[in-house]
């Protein structure tokens, strides 16, 4: 495991980034909107792991453990990661599968993943990564890790996968970070958004209070904001557990202006990372991947 940290002179990325967004000088950017396709239960969903957590160690915290309740959402108090280290996890979270893979070495999987799920419906689809920097026109950059040293790609599943790197067009849809504030402004938010918070911020080389730090500065905000929570279900989730003896159970939440909250903001159910999959297509309809997906169960609504 890296333990190498960086905590120097650390500024929580999103209050920068809004505050950063360009003045608009009285005309709008043409954007190209693309048409909402509605789903059963969400139109919008978002992901945002946090790494390496043990589940009773996160409801102890006083921002995460009362999370659920404040925004009327649910707690999943039975939810596994799949497998150590992180690498994998992010994997199985858009492919179905690990693929074999069980370190977090730069890889490239030529199999299919949610991508090619949403694309032929017409689901738009963003990797936000922050610090990452996407390469000349937008082009995949396959690097580690980068200039700024908090992004990782073993945290970027989409970069590990060749049928979206080798793709120009879903080259341009792994994004910065930063990003995410300027598609909210043009009220252009994609339909899946797969957001990675930076080696800081997801907690991997500082620690849980500064993840829930971080992560409070962070949703707080699209939570209060219609254009950003209306019809849309977010989930929170941790890449894995910290420790390598456990069941690997990991502290989720789903909340979220699309989410009903259950008796308690609390749901027994027992899911795991395959059931984000699951969820998406039972949402949209879709086929599945014909990996664990197919079998795995839908967060229910
Ligand atoms: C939490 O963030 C605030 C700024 O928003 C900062 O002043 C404080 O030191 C942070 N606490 C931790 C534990 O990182
Ligand atoms: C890790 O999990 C095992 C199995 O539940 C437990 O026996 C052990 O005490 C745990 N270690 C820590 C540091 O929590
Ligand atoms: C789910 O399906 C996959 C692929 O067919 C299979 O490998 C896996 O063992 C199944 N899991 C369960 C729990 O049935």
């Amino acid at each position: 495991m890296v333990s190498v940290k960086f905590i120097t002179a650390i500024t929580l990325a999103l209050a920068a980034t809004v505050s950063a967004a360009p003045a608009s000088h009285g005309h709008k950017t043409p954007s190209h909107h693309q048409k909402l396709v509605h789903g059963k239960y969400f139109d919008r969903f978002m992901i945002v792991v946090l790494e390496n957590q043990d589940y009773e160690a996160v409801v102890a915290d006083p921002y995460f453990g009362s999370l659920a309740k404040k925004h009327h959402g649910n707690l999943l108090t039975n939810y596994l990661a799949t497998t150590h280290p992180s690498e994998p996890n992010y994997i199985a979270m858009i492919g179905g599968s690990t693929f074999g893979n069980d370190d977090d070495s730069d890889v490239s999987y030529n199999e299919k993943s949610i991508v090619d799920i949403l694309e032929p419906r017409g689901i738009s689809w963003k990797e936000y990564a922050e610090d990452y920097i996407p390469g000349p026109n937008g082009d995949c950059a396959m690097d580690s890790a980068q200039s700024k040293n908090v992004y990782r790609r073993k945290h970027n599943p989409f970069i590990s996968f060749s049928t979206v790197t080798s793709n120009p067009a879903r080259c341009k849809n792994i994004v910065p970070g930063s990003q995410l504030a300027v598609d909210l402004k043009a009220k252009n938010l994609p339909q899946f958004m797969f957001y990675t918070p930076n080696m800081n911020n997801d907690g991997h080389d500082t620690t849980l209070a500064y993840a829930s730090n971080w992560t409070h500065s962070f949703i707080e905000p699209l939570l209060a904001n219609k254009d950003f929570t209306k019809d849309t279900a977010v989930l929170l989730t941790w890449d894995e557990s910290k420790n390598y003896s456990n069941t690997d159970q990991v502290w989720s939440v789903l909340v979220g202006g699309a989410v009903k909250a259950k008796r308690n903001n609390v749901d027994n159910t027992k899911y795991n990372h395959y059931s984000i999959l699951a969820t998406i297509e039972k949402n949209w309809k879709l086929h599945n991947l014909g990996q664990n997906d197919a079998n795995a169960t839908a967060f229910k609504w």
